[in-house]
């Protein structure tokens, strides 16, 4: 070992990528994620966070700017990029013909991990994700929830210096999905940088150290879940779950940001209209128009509605 720590930070600086088609979905792009940070990358679907993946992991290159982790070159060197990031696609990994351990194990001894440790690491993911009952049954006959555990374990059995996880916790039911959030954080603990891409910002409010929102392939918002919260401060959440069917009714110009997701509908007020958003909503119950409604304090997801207009999947428990 060397006595001098090198720098194993990964850097995107003005990450452009424009596509044949003339889509230009990275306009500048410059963030960094520190070893042992959990960085969470956040934007609804188009904002350009799969190009920006695509790039790290080698899968496409950049039409200018560069991607680095230490003193690595990602573009220049697409097989180290490879094995110095490990990736969870979104879509499921085929593994359908593999049981899950042998998956596991196999993934990190193709990523050049000694037999012994890998074994020892997989039996370990497997007991700490809680999946053991299906060690042995071959992928086809995992349900998607499980698979993505799976995945997950592949990912991770033998991490690189970035690791790169796309909605992991997508079909994990509630109680696997901490245990997954526990392992994320082991990552990080070991020094692994990890990078969570996601659209569900309450999740990422919980697990991420920082986040950047992206939208239209630039980063609008960055920086800690309470820092960006604090620009919310002096503000409420009023949201009002509307009597299926109706059409969205008109909001006074001081109910700020409506977004309706299902018959939810979600808004920011200003404290000192507490009153006035409580006698609106209760109106609208009153003329059948809502059912009922809630008052409290905003969330990441409000900062996430503002910066980008658009609700987050899960964040007001209906489907965006
Ligand atoms: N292969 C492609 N060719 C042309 N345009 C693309 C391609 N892939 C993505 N795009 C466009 O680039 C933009 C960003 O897409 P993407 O990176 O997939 O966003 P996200 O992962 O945030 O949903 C979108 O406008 C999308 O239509
Ligand atoms: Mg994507």
């Amino acid at each position: 070992m060397t006595a001098i720590a090198t720098d194993w930070a990964f850097r995107a600086s003005e990450v452009t990528k424009v596509y044949p088609g003339g889509a230009r979905a990275n306009d500048a792009l410059t963030l960094h994620v520190e070893p042992g940070e959990v960085y969470g990358l956040l934007g609804p679907n188009g904002a350009g966070k799969s190009t920006l993946v695509k790039q790290i992991i080698g899968l496409l290159k950049p039409t200018s700017g560069s991607l680095a982790i230490g003193p690595h070159d990602l573009v220049a060197q697409p097989d180290v990029a490879r094995q110095l990031c490990s990736y969870l696609p979104q879509a499921q990994m085929p593994i359908d013909s593999f049981k899950a351990a042998e998956a596991i194990e196999l993934t990190g001894r193709i990523r050049g991990g000694d037999p012994a440790t890998v074994r020892a690491r997989t039996d370990t993911l497997i007991e700490a994700l809680d999946i053991g009952e299906w060690r042995d049954e071959m992928g086809v006959k995992l349900s998607g929830g499980v698979k993505r555990l799976v995945g997950f374990a592949m990912a991770t059995v033998w991490p690189g210096r970035l690791v790169i996880l796309d909605e992991p916790t997508n079909d994990v039911d509630p109680l696997r999905r901490r245990l997954l959030w526990e392992q994320v954080r082991r990552l990080s603990a070991e020094g692994c940088a990890v990078m969570l891409v996601t659209h569900n910002v309450l999740e990422a409010e919980k697990s991420v150290d920082r986040l950047a929102v992206i939208m239209d392939g630039t980063i609008v918002a960055e920086g800690t879940p309470s820092a960006l919260k604090a620009q919310d401060r002096g503000q409420l959440r009023l949201q009002v779950m509307l009597s299926p069917g109706v059409t969205t009714p008109e909001a006074p110009d001081w109910v700020r940001h409506p977004v309706r997701v299902g018959n939810n509908l979600v808004t920011t007020i200003d404290e000192s209209a507490a009153a006035a958003g409580i006698d609106w909503a209760v109106g609208l119950m009153g003329a059948g128009v809502a059912e009922e409604y809630a008052l409290g304090a905003t969330t990441l997801e409000d900062v996430y509605i503002r910066l980008t207009g658009h609700a987050s999947a899960n964040g007001t428990g209906g489907e965006a």
